[in-house]
């Protein structure tokens, strides 16, 4: 059931933006009918750019530690892991418009620097590619400017994406909270 609307909900929002999109089923023989059209279907490349809103504090945190290594402590954090359900928006004010969430963990896995593994989906809830996610995984190291991450898949418009991730932060402050200007680059079909 669920499956069914969502398969709707991507027809309908598609046929509105975009009348040339076909419905995408999410149908197991439909899913086996589109792999079997990959040989022949083009390449789209789609250029993506939001902010990623990480709020650890105060008390509507969207990203919190669930684990903590006993027994060791370091000024990189090693072992802390957190897990998000970050807002993803259109600018970088946190009342722009809404274009999805992040969700999933970063972790401190450098011992030295300040290196975070990421695991994350974008799910994201707006205009053509609402009802479609990336997978996002990568090494995070928080201080450079530019983290490049890669994009190892994904869902619905996104099927079969691969591509390129690239953080910036866009602002900080002492209480941990980040706001990351994200532009990803992304091949699908
Ligand atoms: C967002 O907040 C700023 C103040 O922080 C305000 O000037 C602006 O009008 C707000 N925008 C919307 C769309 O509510
Ligand atoms: C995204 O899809 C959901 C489910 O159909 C719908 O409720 C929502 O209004 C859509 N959002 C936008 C911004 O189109």
């Amino acid at each position: 059931m669920g499956k069914f609307c969502m398969q709707i909900r991507l027809c309908s929002t598609l046929l509105l933006a975009l009348s040339f999109v076909h419905c995408i089923d999410q149908d197991p023989v439909a899913v086996e009918d589109w792999f079997k059209g990959l040989a022949t279907m083009q390449q789209k490349l789609t250029k993506l750019h939001f902010y990623f809103h990480d709020v650890v504090s105060g008390n509507s945190p969207t990203a919190m530690t669930v684990a903590k290594p006993s027994g060791y402590t370091s000024l990189t954090g090693f072992g802390n892991m957190v897990m998000a359900d970050d807002v993803l928006t259109a600018g970088p004010e946190s009342n722009s418009t809404v274009v999805g969430r992040a969700q999933g963990m970063y972790a401190s896995a450098s011992m030295d620097d300040l290196g975070f593994l990421m695991t994350m989906n974008l799910a994201f809830t707006d205009g053509d590619v609402n009802g479609s996610t990336l997978s996002l995984f990568g090494r995070n190291p928080v201080l450079h400017e530019y983290r490049e991450m890669s994009i190892v898949g994904g869902s619905g418009v996104f099927r079969m994406a691969r591509g390129i991730a690239t953080a910036k932060t866009y602002s900080s402050n002492l209480l941990g909270d980040a706001i990351v200007e994200y532009h990803i680059m992304v091949s699908h079909y």
